[in-house]
C-alpha cells in the first residue's frame, strides 16, 4: 500500500490535478527553509514527503508547535484509517519534522480503533495537573459507515505519543442539554431526543480551552444539524455530562473555535461532505452560546466565498501575540476524495473587518506579513 506521497510522485500526477493552486513559477511544492506559507500547494516535511495530517490541530508544547492529523493513504479508499493519527512538530511553522504515527490503528479486529475504523479530526491538550497528553478524534467503527458517530479519546505521557486508546462512545448518555427547552422535549422524533438514551452523536470536532480554563469537546450532532458544546472533566479524559445545543438546526461541521478581542468565535462549515461549500463564522460571549452569526468570513471572488478556497475549516492557530496584538491562522483542509493522500492544506491569516474576522487569499504569505514572526 502506498502511504508516502513524495514530490517526484506528485510531480508525475501532475500539474492537472494541481490546477490553479499550483505554485505560480515556483514548481508544486513550497520548499524547505523557505519563509512562506503556499496554501494549496504540496508541503514537504524533513524528509521531502509531503505532511499527511489532514483534519488536524495543533498544540504549542514547550518551544515548538505539534501538529496531529489524519493519516491518509492513496486512492478513494485513504480516507479510511489504515495507519492512524499522525504527528509533525516544528519550531517555525513552516518546516515540519516528522515526528511519526501519534495514535496506531490496532491489528486487533475487535478493538474500536481497529485498522479499517475512520479516525478523524484528531486533536490534543495538554493537562496542566498532570502533564499527560490527551487526544479526542471522531470515530466510525469499521465497516460501519459513518453511523456510530463515536467520540474516542487516548493518552500519552510524550507530546508525540505513543498515545494509548481509551474508550470511544456517544456524548452524555440519558443526559440533557443544559440548554433544553420544553419544546425540544416534545420533539420525540428529533435526534436529540431520540438518542438521549444512548448518548449524542459526535462527528466533525475541535477541542478547545476557554479563558476560565474549562476545557470543552465542541462537535457536529443530531445527524449534523446541531453542534454541540460538551465540557470536559478536569483530566480532559472525558465528559463531565453537561453539554449545550449550539446553533440549534443550523447545519455546521467543521468547527473551529478561537477567542479574540476577548470574544470567541468560530469558523465551520456547511454539510456537504468531502465538497467544499460556504464557510460560516460566529460570534459568542461564552463557549455555551448563544452564538451570533457574522456571515461568511472569505473575501474575493464568488467562486473563493462559495468554496471557502476549495477547502473546509479544521482549526484555528493563535499566535503568541508580539506588541499586545493578537493574530490567528486560519487551517483548511482541500480534500482529495479519490486520491486522499493529495489533501492540501489552505493555511491563511486572519484578518479583521470591524469586529468580524475575515480570510482572503493569498498565493504566499509569510509570519512577517502578519507582523508575526515566531
Ligand atoms: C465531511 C467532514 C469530514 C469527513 C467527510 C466524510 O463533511 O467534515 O471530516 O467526515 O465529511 O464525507
Amino acid at each position: 500500500m502506498i502511504d508516502r506521497i513524495d514530490r517526484r510522485g506528485l510531480l508525475a500526477a501532475g500539474a492537472a490535478s494541481a490546477g490553479l493552486l499550483a505554485l505560480p513559477g515556483s514548481g508544486l511544492a513550497a520548499g524547505r527553509g523557505d519563509r512562506f506559507f503556499h496554501p494549496g500547494a504540496l508541503w514537504p516535511d524533513d524528509k521531502g514527503v509531503h505532511i499527511n495530517a489532514h483534519g488536524g490541530g495543533i498544540l504549542r508544547h514547550g518551544d515548538r508547535w505539534y501538529w496531529f492529523g489524519e493519516h491518509k493513504t492513496a486512492g478513494a479508499g485513504g480516507n479510511v484509517a489504515q495507519v492512524g493519527v499522525h504527528a509533525y512538530s516544528s519550531a517555525d511553522l513552516y518546516d515540519w519534522r516528522d515526528e511519526g504515527i501519534a495514535l496506531a490503528v490496532s491489528d486487533d479486529p475487535a478493538s474500536p480503533i481497529a485498522r479499517g475504523s475512520i479516525i478523524e479530526r484528531p486533536k490534543v491538550l495538554r493537562d496542566p495537573a498532570t502533564g499527560r497528553f490527551v487526544m479526542w478524534f471522531h470515530l466510525e467503527l469499521k465497516g460501519r459507515g459513518y453511523a456510530a458517530a463515536h467520540a474516542g479519546v487516548a493518552v500519552a505521557d510524550r507530546v508525540t505519543g505513543p498515545y494509548r486508546f481509551l474508550r470511544a462512545g456517544r456524548v452524555a448518555p440519558g443526559r440533557w442539554p443544559q440548554n433544553v427547552t420544553d419544546a425540544d422535549r416534545a420533539m420525540v422524533d428529533s435526534h436529540l431526543v431520540k438518542d438521549r438514551p444512548g448518548g449524542q452523536m459526535a462527528r466533525d470536532m475541535t477541542l478547545f480551552v476557554d479563558a476560565g480554563g474549562t476545557a470543552w469537546h465542541v462537535y457536529a450532532s443530531e445527524e449534523n444539524r446541531t453542534l454541540q458544546a460538551a465540557r470536559l472533566t478536569p483530566d480532559l479524559t472525558g465528559h463531565d455530562g453537561a453539554y449545550w445545543r449550539l446553533l440549534p438546526g443550523g447545519a455546521n461541521e467543521a468547527p473551529a473555535i478561537f477567542r479574540a478581542r476577548g470574544r470567541y468565535y468560530m469558523i465551520a462549515s456547511g454539510l456537504t461532505g468531502w465538497a467544499p461549500n460556504p464557510a460560516r463564522s460566529y460570534v459568542a460571549d461564552r463557549i455555551e452560546g448563544p452564538w451570533t452569526a457574522l456571515g461568511n468570513p472569505v473575501r474575493g471572488t464568488p467562486e473563493q466565498a462559495a468554496t471557502t478556497f476549495g477547502g473546509q475549516s479544521t482549526f484555528v492557530l493563535p499566535l503568541p501575540a508580539k506588541d499586545g496584538t493578537e493574530r490567528f491562522v486560519f487551517m483548511a483542509d482541500i480534500w482529495r476524495p479519490k486520491n486522499a493522500i493529495d489533501g492540501r492544506y489552505v493555511w491563511l491569516p486572519i484578518e479583521w473587518e470591524d469586529d468580524c474576522p475575515v480570510l482572503r487569499w493569498r498565493d504566499r504569505w509569510s509570519l512577517r506579513d502578519m507582523g508575526a514572526g515566531v
